[in-house]
């Protein structure tokens, strides 16, 4: 089964959003091996619900740095995001009502295509707009 794997192409240039991404990669490959393994079909259902809850707060978290940058392509950022959610939250509700009606295999394709073409492109092209803020150190760090 075919995993994402994060690599230096993929940074933004803000850790925190980088961070986000690194999770959702980690949650698209959960979601892979919840089906190579064979999990209940509950089990699978839970795993595409939770990747679809993170990836939620994640857009709402990378809109709000957006914002704060004033960055121009806002909008149509978010209707990016919007119709994402739409469609998965579509599939979610399909699943609950008649789990062997959704090709998990295909979702999972289709998730880890959508964030790839999302990231390489779509948040790439905020990065200038990001660049040098949103930086911070934790207390470790300082
Ligand atoms: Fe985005």
């Amino acid at each position: 089964m075919a995993t994402m794997e994060w690599t230096d192409d993929f940074s933004v240039g803000v850790d925190l959003l980088d961070a986000d991404h690194k999770t959702l990669i980690d949650m698209i490959n959960l979601v892979a091996n919840s089906i190579e393994v064979g999990q209940s079909t509950e089990t699978l259902g839970e795993v595409i619900q939770l990747l679809y809850e993170y990836a939620e707060f994640h857009f709402i978290r990378e809109e709000v740095l957006m914002e704060a940058c004033g960055y121009s392509d806002l909008d149509e950022h978010r209707k990016t995001h919007q119709s994402l959610k739409q469609k998965v939250s579509g599939i979610l509700d399909q699943y609950a009502e008649n789990p062997d009606s959704v090709d998990a295999r295909e979702l999972l394709e289709f998730m880890t295509a959508w964030l790839t073409d999302h990231i390489m492109n779509r948040d790439m092209a905020y990065a200038p707009a990001m660049a040098g803020r949103f930086v911070h150190k934790t207390k470790l760090e300082s």
